[in-house]
């Protein structure tokens, strides 16, 4: 899968030979750069600081406090490194895992277990919240919610069943958000990466979402209150580059995709997106950086000049477009399914 070793075209020397006296281990894809171990690490992590340091992201010389949402998964995990790595003092990091209740094979329950015992290694506090014990129900319960009303034949014409995944994310977005407002950080910086980015980015696209065209980008919900930045400084790193990372730096992380995401519409997105980028090289890049400086400022004015999230939502306060948050929206409608189906949770 990757072009590590053996690839044909891979010259025998790191393009710093003169350095470094390696041979070449890696072409990155995009820039046909052919780096030893060493190097291909440094050009990773230069390439995030510049990001952070461009986007302003976080302080390190500030009193910035930093919340990592650590899935487990190698871009987290990746991160969590990178972030050590370029900052080892001066920044106060701390880590947040959600435990969403996934069982099969063992998904949520092994992704908390290597998560923690990479932020102990790393000497990262960690943090970990069951959406379970916080709101009643998990994602395995709304997986059994999702079988049932197919298996019933009921259509809810106001708000129809979403994939589990989609739930998911409100679930993650809206706990991760409130822990770092309640516990006073400053930024929370996820494991976003390119490919995921682009994927999401055609998603939008192709469904004309000016609300989300105009949220997507490395920096969001800045000047909010009672949101907390969020940042991705992997957002111009593909999902590729960030395996061969963890590969060359011997990061430990889940190797296993949440089962329930392999029926999300976006895979064969991907998969499109990534035959385009077999012929056109760095296609991904180019378009995510073309979006984000181009399109992205003007879908960006005209979305939020008759449109703004500053009310608070009448039941738990956090920012909303409406009275109600999604997030509180989707809470009701789960526990008021579950009762009218007499699942027991
Ligand atoms: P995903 O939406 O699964 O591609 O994850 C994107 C990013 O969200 C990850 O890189 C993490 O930073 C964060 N994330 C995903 N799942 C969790 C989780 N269970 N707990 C904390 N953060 C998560
Ligand atoms: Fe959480 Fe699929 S259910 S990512
Ligand atoms: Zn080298
Ligand atoms: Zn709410």
């Amino acid at each position: 899968m990757y072009f590590y070793l053996g690839r044909s075209s891979l010259p025998k020397s790191c393009k710093f030979f003169s350095e470094c006296k390696s041979p070449a281990v890696y072409q990155i894809p995009h820039s046909r750069l052919s780096l030893c171990r060493q190097h291909y690490l440094k050009n990773v992590e230069k390439r995030v600081k510049e990001l952070i340091e461009k986007k302003h992201m976080f302080h390190p010389d500030r009193d910035e406090k930093l919340l990592v949402a650590a899935s487990g998964g190698k871009d987290s995990q990746v991160l969590l490194s990178i972030i050590k790595k370029l900052y080892p003092v001066g920044l106060d990091v701390e880590a947040l895992y959600i435990e969403l209740g996934i069982s099969q094979e063992n998904y949520s329950q092994d992704s908390g277990i290597v998560a923690r015992k990479f932020c102990e290694e790393l000497n990262i506090p960690f943090h970990q919240l069951n959406v379970k014990d916080t709101y009643g129900f998990n994602i395995d319960d709304i997986h059994q919610l999702n079988a049932e009303v197919e298996d019933r034949k009921w259509k809810f014409d106001k708000d129809p069943m979403r994939g589990e995944c989609s739930y998911c994310g409100t679930l993650k977005r809206y706990m991760i958000n409130k822990f770092a407002f309640e516990n006073g950080f400053t930024c929370v910086a996820t494991g976003h990466n390119l490919t995921d980015e682009t994927t999401q980015l055609m998603n939008n696209f192709f469904n004309m979402d000016l609300n989300f065209l105009a949220k997507s980008g490395p920096v969001a919900d800045v000047h909010i209150p009672k949101l907390v930045p969020r940042v991705k400084p992997l957002f111009f790193i593909s999902e590729e580059e960030i395996a061969m990372y963890a590969y060359f730096a011997d990061i430990a992380h889940l190797g296993t995709e949440c089962a329930y995401s392999t029926h999300v519409p976006n895979i064969q997105l991907k998969k499109a997106l990534k035959e385009i980028e077999d012929y056109r090289r760095g296609n991904n890049l180019s378009l995510a950086r073309r979006y984000h400086k181009i399109m992205q400022p003007v879908i960006e004015k005209a979305v939020h000049s008759d449109k703004s999230n500053d009310k608070l939502c009448s039941v738990c306060g956090f920012p909303t477009f409406g009275k109600k948050c999604k997030f509180c929206k989707t809470i009701a409608v789960l526990t008021d399914r579950f009762q009218q189906l007499k699942i027991e949770l």
